[in-house]
């Protein structure tokens, strides 16, 4: 196809060679390599300014019957290029989409060493399960100093200094003020005393916490353990209400199956005094060595609070009566989970303490 003669003159000579069109449009759409520059693309090859609107436009610059044929050749180079143009498409579609599934993909067999992490002591994951159950029962949580002085630890609990009980406690003095003035607490009965000294009754608060003894470490025993305390100090309290907490607490914590019993005991600080007992946890009370065929174990101790311990904070033992308690977490942990030996606690044994 040839222009006419009276073309040409003008700025634009219009290209009227369509299966040029279509085989440059081809390799265009080739080097695309994004749906979006396709677009664009789209624009530069079909658009009122692309080449193929310029030949139609150079139509008219033809010898009118060679117009029918040569528009009909560049409708057909229009509809190549749109094909071109589709199939451009549905294959960067079909790439993108790959990629994408690539991307997401999650690699189910891999293996990822995992991180270790550190947790919670096995002891202190018991104070805390205790205090849950003392929270439930509509206690409060309460903590005291480690170092006391003599006479929160002693003698606000009925402990004058040449009282024989003190005996009971083979203590651990520090050098600070004059000689034996000031130790590491022997056991959390003293948080009772800041109790009713900082906030009056009523109280129902337990108070756990460190104590330290100058014992000689054993199966059952270690110099830094752990004790929680209980006090409730209020009107008309009785010996039923002390035994029916420590019964409820027991089956709380240790199961249906696992009861309590009080039995006579001596402490300073209660009057009366008991030891309290559940049921052994090892042989569900049928008798074992454990509990030397007794069926039961000793927890800690328990009583009604002694007028001299509410007249020692200035309280009126007429008015206020009130129950105390307390028994070991280490001990308690032991039983829980049945760990022959309490030094694994201290030993910081990784294998053991994976474990527990
Ligand atoms: N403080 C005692 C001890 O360490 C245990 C104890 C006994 C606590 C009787 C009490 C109690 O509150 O009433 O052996």
């Amino acid at each position: 196809m040839t222009p006419s003669s009276e073309a040409g003159e003008g700025a634009e000579a219009p290209v009227l060679d369509p299966e040029a069109l279509v085989s440059e449009a081809g390799a265009l759409v080739e080097t695309v390599t994004t749906v979006g520059a396709l677009d664009e693309v789209r624009t530069h090859l079909l658009g009122k300014r692309s080449g193929l609107a310029r030949a139609h436009q150079g139509l008219v610059t033809l010898a009118p019957e060679e117009r029918p044929e040569a528009g009909r050749r560049l409708n057909e180079a229009r509809r190549a290029i749109e094909a071109l143009l589709a199939d451009r498409r549905r294959r960067l579609e079909r790439d993108e989409r790959a990629r994408l599934l690539r991307a997401e993909q999650l690699d189910l067999t891999e293996v990822l060493t995992p991180r270790l992490r550190g947790r919670l002591h096995l002891v202190q994951r018991t104070r805390d399960e205790l205090e849950d159950v003392f929270v439930g029962m509509g206690f409060v949580v309460a903590e005291g100093p480690e170092a006391e002085t003599d006479w929160y630890n002693f003698e606000a609990l009925h402990m004058p200094p040449a009282h024989p009980a003190r005996g009971m406690w083979d203590t651990l003095y520090l050098d600070l003020g004059d000689p034996e003035t000031v130790l590491l607490r022997t056991h959390t009965s003293p948080v009772q005393i800041h109790m009713m000294e900082n906030q009056g009754p009523p109280i129902y608060a337990v108070m756990p916490g460190k104590c330290y003894r100058r014992d000689t470490p054993d199966a059952r025993h270690i110099p830094t353990f752990h004790q929680i305390e209980g006090l409730v100090v209020d009107r008309g309290i009785s010996f039923a209400d002390l035994a029916g907490t420590i019964e409820s607490f027991t089956t709380a914590y240790f199961g249906p199956d696992i009861h309590s019993r009080l039995r006579p005991s001596y402490f300073p600080f209660t009057e009366p005094s008991a030891e309290f007992e559940i049921t052994c946890t090892i042989c569900k009370g049928e008798g074992c060595r454990t509990c030397s065929q007794t069926g039961w174990i000793e927890l800690g101790g328990c009583g009604m609070v002694d007028p001299a311990v509410f007249a020692a904070v200035g309280l009126d033992s007429e008015v206020w009566t009130g129950f105390a308690f307390g028994f070991g977490i280490d001990r308690c942990t032991q039983m829980r989970h049945e760990i022959p030996d309490m030094r694994v606690f201290y030993d910081n044994d990784a294998r053991v303490l994976r474990q527990i």
